[in-house]
């Protein structure tokens, strides 16, 4: 019992916690990560809030965040449990990757997802080539713009989200495509659905989700999201032959074929459903929403521009495809993407873990089950590693020599076991489309609109307000 007390003596501190609602007030769960940095400010790198009765400690700075992740990895590695994720068939046999804990079937469909994104290069194209294909719709695209005002949110989305679905499905949709253009419509409005101050109290008050048809209408849009999914598998099972592996979907399902050792890794028809659901959203948005960052940036930062293009046009000149290749010559895109990354901050407080066994950080004690939110904000605009943490400057990325360097604090992706499964195609996709476009456009404000907002809104991803460009050809 004195060893019990001792421990928990050494629980982080935090602010007071009110009787039922816990600290809940002192959150604003529309821009958490805001709330995070004032208390970061108040109590230090690691601080306990509570969630009406479920304990969280909230880990902030390169130095604790780096701690928690890579020295202690596994301890920090299993993910809390969402009820309100029930109603879209997430449970006990079926938990997808992202929010699956930690163990044995999170493990088997994380390593045969990464191998089949990374080897297989589904069908006969490789991812890259996929890539670079769409960089071509997309160009096509925004040149059929014809150099007026436009939104590129909806065309930098699709062409994301089909890179994601022909991989995953094998189908892609045409720029404008009427369908699509709901699905992402109905995406938006689930992402908006998880973000505020009602999911969270549902999740920690799962009894009201019993309260009938209350999931169905909060999370109306997920609803309807995973309903959309459901009929691209199905119309997928129908040209079915076992002999054919023609993407992601195929090569799940003659998994699922090899029986019961299979099941236990869970490779089942609903978890199907959910690992493509999965990876369509944790691919799409993220990327899209770095891409939109990448050339809000150009907009503000002509100069900026102005050397990305002298370099691609050294390195890869005005006609030739851009491709991975490319990369390591060329230093200054390389560091005017990562800075993008780093300082568009599109994943500030990544995902919620949970630790997996009693564990210590920094002197404090934390138990097993505790919900961990890992401030990624706080690392990658830490003022102990980032020469200007709150301002757009490439050179964070550039040596004296001007060769590109990445400072570890660089965890846009987060880190250790549960890092981004999809970092690879995300840079992929972030390196060729980028180029690309600004191998064939120069982007500017049109003269009556006024200066575009820097600061983000949140709805789970920290995206930039709408803006209007025009896209002049090179
Ligand atoms: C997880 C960021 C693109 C699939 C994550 C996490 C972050 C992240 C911060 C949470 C890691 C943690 O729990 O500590 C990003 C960013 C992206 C991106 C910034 C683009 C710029 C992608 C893409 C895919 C993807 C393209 C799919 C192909 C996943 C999956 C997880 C994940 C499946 C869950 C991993 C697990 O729990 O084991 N991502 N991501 N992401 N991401 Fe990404």
């Amino acid at each position: 019992f004195m060893k019990r007390r001792r421990r928990w003596s050494r629980y982080p501190p935090g602010p007071v916690s009110l009787p039922f609602i816990g600290t809940m007030l002192c959150i604003d769960f529309n821009k958490p990560h805001h709330s995070f940095n004032q208390l970061h400010k108040k109590f230090g790198n690691i601080f306990n809030l509570q969630n009406c009765w479920t304990n969280m400690v909230v880990v902030n700075g390169y130095k604790a965040v780096k701690e928690a992740l890579v020295h202690r990895s596994e301890d920090f590695a299993d993910r809390p449990y969402f009820p309100m994720y029930e109603h879209l068939g997430y449970g006990e046999k079926s938990e997808g990757i992202v929010v699956a804990r930690y163990g044995h079937a999170w493990k088997e469909l994380r390593k045969f997802t990464l191998s089949t994104l990374r080897n297989f290069g589904m069908g006969k194209k490789s991812l890259e080539e996929r890539v670079t294909e769409e960089a071509g719709f997309l160009c096509a695209a925004v040149n059929a713009e014809g150099g007026h005002p436009f939104d590129l949110r909806f065309l930098v989305n699709n062409a994301v989200c089909n890179v994601i679905c022909t991989t995953i499905y094998g189908e892609r949709f045409d720029y404008g495509d009427e369908t699509f253009k709901k699905l992402l419509h109905l995406f938006e409005n689930s992402l908006s659905e998880e973000a505020g101050f009602l999911p969270q109290l549902l999740n920690v008050v799962p009894i009201l989700l019993r309260i009938p048809g209350v999931p169905q209408k909060v999370f109306r849009g997920q609803k309807a999201f995973m309903d959309f999914i459901d009929v691209l598998i199905e119309k997928h099972m129908k040209t079915w032959n076992p002999a054919e592996i023609r993407d992601f979907t195929d090569a799940f399902l003659k998994e699922m074929e090899k029986g019961k050792e299979a099941e236990k890794s869970g490779f089942n028809y609903n978890n199907l459903r959910l690992v493509t659901a999965d990876l369509f959203s944790a691919g799409s948005e993220t990327t899209s929403t770095t891409l939109r960052w990448a050339l809000l940036y150009m907009l503000l930062h002509p100069e900026i521009q102005s050397k990305v293009q002298a370099e691609i046009d050294k390195v890869i000149g005005r006609e030739q495809s851009p491709t991975m290749k490319d990369q390591v010559n060329m230093p200054y895109t390389s560091a005017v993407i990562h800075e993008t990354q780093r300082w568009g901050d599109i994943a500030p407080i990544g995902l919620p873990h949970m630790t997996y066994r009693d564990t210590e950080l920094q002197g404090f004690f934390i138990p097993k089950g505790t919900t961990i939110i890992t401030n990624l904000s706080s690392v990658l605009k830490d003022e102990a590693v980032w020469e200007k943490p709150n301002e757009f400057y490439p050179e964070h990325f550039l040596d004296a020599n001007g060769q590109f360097v990445k400072p570890e604090a660089f965890l846009p992706f987060s880190a250790g076991r549960r890092v981004c499964l999809g970092e690879q195609l995300a840079r992929m996709e972030l390196f060729i489309f980028f180029t690309t476009l600004l191998q064939k456009f120069t982007f500017v404000l049109p003269k009556d609109q006024p200066r575009p907002r820097e600061d983000g809104c949140f709805a789970l991803t920290n995206s930039p307000y709408p803006f209007l460009v025009q896209a002049i050809p090179r």
